[in-house]
């Protein structure tokens, strides 16, 4: 018998939950915490064994929530503290665990300690961020810009420094070169887990050693301005990390995962390597940029291809393989909906179809599931008619500065905004088919994809042919099968464009799953000694047969 290395967080499920857009319990149209607990049952009885929350900290909201102002508190929209220590017992009332979003790679303009760092050039607090004096000529240090657009340096007036940060001007970078910086931080993760939070997902923490800051000399400038090559997976960032791990996370029974921009295979196996004691497991966005072409971001290919998607899957599947382990996610807050961009959401028959085959296709392979609320629904992107329609930041920077600065059509950003922005997936939760989709009684934050009538969890929780249910039975299976939690992985037919097939396999234990991401029929054959083999899941009534697999069917076989 071959040894597992067996752990909660390998077999656990996690649900995302994005606490603006979830469930409103008071009207004010902002979702919150007591209407997440509203709702636990309904995310018990689809089988989340893990809920992650985004921010929920208080924050000015430049960007929802990842602009923190006090680590230690909770956004007053969102409840009081009491309210999550009620949250977090009737999470694990229900058996379930609570993950936090870890967001220490910058805070926000208004927290204490910029507002002390940005007062004083002699205090003790100025170096808990990162400033530079200007460039000879007088401008920024140097040319890099803003993952959300603009320079990333913005200059203090009243202490005659440039301040670094990543994204927007109000979220400054950290100085994690700095001892007291890296105190502070841990310090802060050990209030949660003392309050008994089960882990963190830790947002672009890959960022957060910059190389030659904050005492080496400045770096050249990035080629056109990225500064990813000197921030992501930088000199320090594994001993930092492994810091962490010794003075916090060895000490709590948790989950912890990455979101870890420009993250190879390679690089994973020493972020959560099984031995590198650093982190549980990372988020790769490999899968993310199949359609992105040549910029990445905006102006992408609008389609993919099914062999790329198979290639970067098959890397990750056999290089993490006994070494490190996989985060598995077709979408989440930053992302357009997976039914639409990786499915097919023309009919109402394909929607359902593609929706249960990408869940099939993706969690049987090895690794922590992940899913974003409304996937389990099926829901979709929404169509946006103008650029006026977005709150996001991002979003809106970027529509700024492609239609200005860099000469995009209108109408060319208006589609790559309808096809990649990350507005899709923050439309509210669709709760049922009444006013608002049951999201709020009051008037939602943001505006509601008007598909709701046809699409919500109250229609889907009793109709045993629905997404939800398909989700439901896809996770008892998974959590049933030791090949489906810790076999290897074997792709099959690696040259199909229609067809994606592959193998699981463990102690004599064999799984074949088999998935057409095509709205036609496609030429199948089992391979041989499958003909028989019991059927553990399909979208379809009855078994693949007959020579072709059936428009987006889906299905497991077991032997
Ligand atoms: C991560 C988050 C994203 C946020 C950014 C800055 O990418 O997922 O939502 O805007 O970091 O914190
Ligand atoms: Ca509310």
């Amino acid at each position: 018998m071959e040894e597992i290395r067996r752990a909660w967080w390998k077999e656990a499920a996690v649900y995302q939950i994005y606490p603006r857009s979830f469930c409103d319990s008071n009207g004010d149209g902002v979702g919150d915490l007591n209407g997440i607990i509203s709702k636990l049952d309904y995310l018990q009885n689809l089988g989340a064994d893990a809920l992650w929350l985004n921010p929920i900290y208080e924050s000015p909201n430049v960007d929802n929530g990842y602009d923190i102002s006090d680590y230690r508190a909770i956004l007053a929209e969102f409840g009081t503290m009491a309210d999550f220590e009620r949250l977090l017992d009737e999470v694990h009332r229900r058996g379930m665990r609570l993950i936090m979003d870890l967001v220490v790679n910058h805070t926000s303009d208004r927290h204490e300690w910029f507002i002390a760092s940005r007062a004083d050039r002699a205090g003790p607090m100025r170096d808990f961020y990162i400033w530079k004096d200007p460039a000879p000529g007088g401008g920024p240090p140097n040319n890099w810009g803003g993952c959300f657009g603009g320079s990333a340096w913005t200059y203090d007036g009243g202490t005659g420094q440039y301040y670094l940060h990543l994204f927007t001007p109000e979220q400054p970078d950290l100085n994690w070169e700095n001892p007291a910086v890296r105190d502070a931080v841990f310090d802060m993760m050990d209030f949660w887990f003392k309050k008994g939070i089960d882990g963190f997902r830790m947002d672009v923490i890959s960022l957060i050693s910059k190389a030659g800051y904050a005492d080496g000399p400045l770096r050249p400038d990035g080629l056109y301005g990225d500064y990813t090559p000197q921030c992501a997976n930088g000199p320090r960032v594994h001993e930092y990390l492994r810091e962490m791990n010794r003075r916090v996370l060895s000490r709590y029974d948790c989950l912890t995962v990455g979101e870890n921009a420009a993250v190879t295979p390679e690089l994973a196996c020493q972020y959560a390597g099984f031995d590198s004691h650093e982190l549980n497991m990372v988020f790769q966005f490999e899968l993310m940029d199949v359609d992105g072409g040549e910029s990445r971001k905006w102006l992408r290919n609008y389609s993919w291809r099914l062999t790329d998607i198979k290639r970067v899957m098959t890397r990750w599947q056999t290089l993490l393989d006994g070494r490190a382990w996989n985060a598995l996610f077709w979408g989440n807050h930053d992302q357009p909906r997976p039914v639409s961009r990786f499915g097919d959401d023309s009919t109402e028959e394909n929607r359902v179809r593609s929706a249960k085959m990408l869940a099939l296709c993706l969690y049987l392979m090895q690794g922590t599931p992940y899913i974003y609320q409304g996937e389990e629904l099926g829901m979709t992107n929404r169509r946006f008619e103008s650029i006026d329609e977005i709150n996001d930041v991002y979003t809106r920077n970027a529509y700024r500065e492609q239609t200005g600065r860099l000469g995009v059509s209108a109408e060319e950003m208006l589609r790559a905004v309808n096809y990649i922005s990350r507005e899709h997936a923050r439309t509210p939760m669709h709760w049922d088919a009444g006013p608002n989709a049951g999201f709020t009684a009051g008037r939602p934050w943001i505006p509601l994809n008007p598909n709701y009538t046809r699409i919500n969890a109250a229609s889907q929780v009793d109709d045993p042919n629905s997404v939800y249910n398909f989700y439901r039975r896809l996770l008892a299976l998974r959590r049933s099968s030791g090949a489906l939690l810790y076999g290897h992985y074997e792709l099959l037919l690696p040259e199909s464009e229609e067809i994606y097939a592959y193998l699981r396999r463990l102690n004599g234990e064999e799984i074949l799953v088999v998935c057409n991401f095509t709205a036609r029929s496609a030429p199948f054959m089992l391979p041989e000694g499958w003909d028989g083999a019991g059927l553990l899941l399909s979208n379809y009534e009855t078994p693949p047969s007959g020579g072709v697999l059936r428009p987006f069917e889906a299905a497991a076989l077991g032997r």
